[in-house]
């Protein structure tokens, strides 16, 4: 058996190299030296063939990527990068989950929905906790004693991690604690469009000028009046350690390596440490004063949590600015998709004198339920761009599905990129951006609401989504409302940037490089704009609030 499988390797192995070993093959014959040391690589290439396959026990899911053993993966993964899972759905198309062998560990990639349903339900053995905690530590610089701490017991009810999700998720659900956050942070984001039209129109690299809205807004509305991303020299640092943390997650490279980016996390994490000491979180939103406490009951120092905030600022805003740059990117790019959007939020608008002024009310329920363009342009950039990698960790053995054995200390991966780029599931016009795919006539039945990860699923499904689709919706709809967006570069043609650059810490694609756009204020644009968000609700579009 084993012979059978190292010929069809060798067979795989040859396919892939033809060219390459036709020359070796001619070198060979004139280098006696060259061939000690080829006969020596083939020799550590048949022992690590044998440990490969001797190792992998059949029940597992099936082992694929082994013509280089443990390598063969890691080599697709950098050729590849985000493509690469499917690459591989796609080249195994029958193979509902697979296992890809790299140096040190097991890799699970679950292709079918079916499984990803038995994954999300295996929560206290395929579990989260040990991916956050591993994060804290390489990335966030967390102590060894914090790190002893959030440890302890990551699978019981009463440990860190299981206590934290109930003591902060109820402050980003729907209700007023969401409302204020999302209120609050609409603020800020209309009082800068304000004076956009104030100072006549506004000339802007467009990422750079979302990015800043966003970090802003969402760390105003978290941290409140003494909100340290305030301090330019703190948004700098963000700025400079946000890139790396990939890499630091990755944990390949010795720390000196980030020597300016980890310099920015401490500086960062002093001003979150100082935040604490002077207790600014009791003038802070719901969630921060909620976040709060839950680490100060468990002990966790004010230099730690420092250092937590940093992780907490990441989950903020990460994927949130990229989030509202594709949507804005979509929104305007499609002068037909700008049209219908700006006709249906046109209806959340009512006009009427306060104190001898104009007001315009944009109501929030109206935007996040009766815009089916806008909802569907937004669903449409979390298919088209989401690229989220939920994981977990096997804490045992286990038989997933009665079928597949997934072995103690491996990593189950299921990425939404699979699932968001089936053609079964979205049709053959999968890889085109279609503003409209998930508007439905009545009597229409939905898309599957399972295959849309863009915020993952199961027990970790994202807390914030409410917060974050709250906010992008409505930045969409006021911007839709008060401004033109026209491409200013390559003359006056809208160009999507490509991704091929993104952080796979993210669960959305970045744009590798960033746009010119020019913002025009429209007529009316010069009136006091605000939101009510009475009975605003939440706005549902994955699976777990359909
Ligand atoms: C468009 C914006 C956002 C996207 C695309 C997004 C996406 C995600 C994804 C994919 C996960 C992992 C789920 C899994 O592995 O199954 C996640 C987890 C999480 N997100 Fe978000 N997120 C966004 C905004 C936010 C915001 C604004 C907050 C905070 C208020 C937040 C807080 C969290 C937290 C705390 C977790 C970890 C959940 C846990 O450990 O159980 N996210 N998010």
């Amino acid at each position: 058996m084993l012979l059978t499988v190292v010929y069809t390797s060798f067979v795989d192995l040859a396919q892939e190299t033809k060219a390459l070993g036709f020359l070796l093959s001619e070198f060979l014959s004139n280098h006696t030296t060259l061939a000690a040391t080829l006969s020596s690589l083939a020799a550590t290439y048949l022992f690590l063939f044998a440990v490969l396959h001797l190792t992998q026990n059949e029940k597992e899911p099936p082992l694929v990527a082994t013509a280089v053993p443990f390598l063969s993966p890691v080599i697709g993964m950098v050729k590849l990068s985000m493509d690469f899972y499917t690459h591989m759905r796609n080249k195994h198309h029958d193979l509902p989950i697979y296992t890809l062998r790299l140096p040190g560990t097991r890799l699970y990639i679950v292709n079918s929905l079916n499984l990803i349903l038995r994954v999300q339900r295996q929560w206290r053995t395929l579990i989260f906790p040990p991916v956050s905690a591993r994060a804290s530590e390489v990335a966030m610089g967390v102590s060894k004693d914090a790190l002893a701490i959030i440890r302890e017991d990551m699978i019981a009810d009463t440990g860190f991690f299981h206590t934290f999700i109930k003591a902060t998720h109820p402050s980003l659900s729907s209700g007023p604690a969401l409302d204020r956050l999302s209120g609050d942070a609409m603020a800020v984001l209309t009082a800068s469009l304000d004076n956009i039209v104030h100072r006549g129109s506004k000339r802007a690299r467009m990422f750079e000028w979302i990015r800043h809205e966003f970090l802003m807004a969402t760390t105003d509305s978290v941290y409140g009046p003494h909100n340290p991303l305030r301090d330019p020299v703190n948004e700098e640092a963000w700025r400079n350690y946000h890139p790396t943390i990939m890499f630091l997650m990755l944990d390949l490279l010795p720390h000196w390596a980030f020597h300016s980016a980890i310099k920015s996390r401490n500086q960062l994490a002093k001003a979150f440490q100082n935040y604490h000491i002077n207790r600014r979180y009791t003038e802070g939103s719901d969630y921060i004063q909620r976040w709060t406490e839950h680490f100060v009951s468990w002990d966790i120092s004010a230099s730690d949590i420092g250092c937590f905030h940093n992780a907490a600022m990441f989950a903020l805003v990460a994927n949130t600015i990229p989030t509202a740059f594709w949507m804005i990117y979509h929104v305007f790019s499609d002068p037909a998709v700008t049209e219908d959007c700006r006709k249906e939020v046109l209806k959340a608008v009512s006009i009427n004198e306060e104190n001898g002024e104009e007001m315009c009310t944009v109501r929030a329920r109206t935007i996040k339920e009766h815009c089916p363009t806008l909802r569907s342009t937004f669903q449409e950039v979390f298919r088209f761009h989401g690229m989220a990698n939920s994981v977990r960790i096997a804490s045992e053995d286990h038989m997933l599905d009665g079928k597949y054995l997934i072995k103690k200390g491996s990593i189950v991966m299921m990425p939404a990129r699979v699932q968001h780029h089936s053609k079964e599931v979205w049709g053959e016009d999968v890889e085109v951006f279609n503003a409209r795919r998930f508007m439905r006539n009545p009597g229409e039945p939905r898309l599957d609401p399972v295959a849309f990860r863009g915020f993952g699923g199961g027990t970790t499904l994202c807390p914030g989504r409410h917060f974050a689709t709250t906010e992008i919706l409505l930045f969409t709809a006021m911007v839709l409302l008060r401004f033109d967006v026209l491409p200013g570069g390559s003359e006056g043609k809208w160009i999507m940037p490509a991704t091929k650059k993104s952080s796979q810490a993210e669960a959305m694609e970045q744009p590798d490089c960033d746009i010119d756009i020019e913002l025009r204020p429209r007529p009316g644009a010069e009136r006091n704009w605000r939101v009510s968000f009475e009975g605003a609700g939440e706005a549902a579009f994955v699976a777990e609030d359909l």
